[in-house]
């Protein structure tokens, strides 16, 4: 009973705001140059579908405007307020990363955002509901899992470590570690249908969330829909992108270093010399090549001499050869991002790797060889004290105002 209820107050309340977009937004549309300032066609102002009416006609006939107000907010027995105003949100973007590339078919809201991260943080979207994306993308890892290979639903073990989403926005040239995935909103609907990680299926999703007491407002606040058939799959992963590109690191002590705010100590400013090759003394660790500021990732994709292979054809993962099915790329992976990467162990596409020490001294002996490997991964000579010096200048990369971000967290 209390179901009917709720579920006829929402018809009521999405019968009202569709009427109410209709109506406002000819007041808001900026008119085209040599066309009238009047009501568009696509909008009519004022010819409402007599349906409209039926729902709420006390409130709505004498003064439409006003009275759906009222219906949304007045006569609601929802546990939400739905906002009329689809606002516009301003991403705060860090000044010394360029702008992101951001989608026109899906501009960022607040309501888009929140409700990305709602479906981020919700088991809904997993068969057995035992898990969420932040089950395998932890906050407080910047967003990993802490394990070599990933583990989804009933246990079952996936080929690859979970990667960072920090500056998830940044990757232009391909996501996932072989890149096969070209956006965020495409990638958002893989792990659902991942028999190894969420192992569902999209049509029972969309059934669950219309079926769900609060989703289906939640999704016309953030996408303006007039009923719950238009909530789709496409939409849960526009909003999933919308939030994931929230997810931006760049206060870390060496971005404020680099602003002129504090000092690297002395092993850190080693370190950093190592790192990006600008010592005559000291060894060059080669390492800023790839591992380009400000992300830390120049975003190709390399063969760091991980693996010894006979010919190419011979790698256990094929990495980049897989998604582009060519010879040469076999062996390649993305060159990850080092931001947190104190906070992102175990390492490397399959986590091989538990410490920082141990992919220091993987660097350090020259990796092992192959056809493609890169000329810049050979022996470093490295002494104790540069190894110390790597990791410590590595750990100024940790932004704790990022992994700490409350506003980042699960809503739940
Ligand atoms: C079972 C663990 C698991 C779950 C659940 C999971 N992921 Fe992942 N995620 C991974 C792994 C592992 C990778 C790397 C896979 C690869 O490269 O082949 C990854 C990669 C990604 C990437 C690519 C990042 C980049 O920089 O290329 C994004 C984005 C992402 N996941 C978002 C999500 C979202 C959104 C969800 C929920 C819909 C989700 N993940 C659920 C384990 C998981
Ligand atoms: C030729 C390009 C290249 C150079 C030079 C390079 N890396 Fe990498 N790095 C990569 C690639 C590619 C990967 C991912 C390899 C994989 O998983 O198959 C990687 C992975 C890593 C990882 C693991 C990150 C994670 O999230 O799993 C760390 C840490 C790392 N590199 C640090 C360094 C350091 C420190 C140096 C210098 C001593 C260095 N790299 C030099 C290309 C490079």
């Amino acid at each position: 009973m209390k179901r009917l209820v709720a579920s006829i107050l929402f018809r009521v309340r999405s019968k009202c705001l569709r009427t109410l977009f209709s109506m406002s937004f000819p007041f808001f549309r900026k008119p085209e140059v040599g066309s009238e300032w009047a009501p568009n066609a696509r909008f009519p102002a004022f010819r409402i579908p007599a349906s409209d009416f039926d729902v709420c006609p006390a409130i709505v006939r004498p003064h439409l405007f006003f009275g759906c107000m009222l219906a949304l907010f007045g006569c609601s027995a929802g546990p939400e307020q739905i906002p009329t105003v689809k606002a516009p949100f301003a991403l705060a973007l860090p000044a010394h990363f360029s702008p992101p590339n951001l989608p026109e078919d899906s501009p960022m809201t607040a309501a888009g955002i929140e409700l990305g991260r709602r479906l981020f943080y919700d088991p809904i979207l997993s068969a057995d509901s035992s898990m969420a994306c932040a089950s395998c993308h932890l906050p407080e890892r910047a967003f990993t899992d802490g394990r070599s290979l990933a583990v989804g639903i009933k246990q079952r073990q996936g080929r690859r470590n979970a990667l960072s989403l920090a500056n998830a926005a940044y990757q232009y040239k391909g996501l996932f570690w072989d890149g096969r995935s070209a956006s965020l909103e495409e990638q958002a609907l893989i792990p659902v249908e991942d028999p190894n990680e969420m192992g569902h299926d999209w049509k029972a999703v969309e059934e669950a969330l219309r079926r769900h007491p609060a989703y289906p407002a939640w999704f016309i606040e953030a996408f303006g829909i007039a009923d719950t058939s238009e909530l789709t799959r496409q939409l849960a992963a526009k909003a999933l992108a919308q939030f994931e590109r929230t997810l931006i690191s760049a206060d870390s002590k060496y971005d404020r270093v680099m602003q002129g705010d504090g000092a690297f100590t002395e092993l850190e400013e080693r370190g950093r010399q190592i790192f990006f090759d600008t010592s005559e003394e000291l060894p060059q660790g080669e390492c800023g090549h790839c591992h380009t500021p400000p992300l830390f990732t120049d975003q190709t994709y390399m063969n760091n001499g991980l693996d010894e292979a006979p010919e190419l054809a011979s790698f256990h993962d094929k990495g980049r050869g897989e998604a582009t099915g060519q010879y040469y790329d076999n062996g390649r992976f993305r060159v990850p991002s080092l931001r947190n990467v104190s906070l992102t162990a175990p390492y490397m596409h399959d986590g091989r790797f538990a410490t920082l020490e141990e992919v220091i001294e993987h660097y350090n002996q020259g990796g092992h060889p192959s056809e493609n490997v890169d000329p810049k991964i050979r022996k470093l000579h490295l002494a104790d004290i540069d190894k110390q010096a790597l990791i410590a200048f590595l750990g100024t990369l940790t932004d704790s105002s990022f992994v700490n971000n409350p506003e980042l967290d699960d809503p739940f």
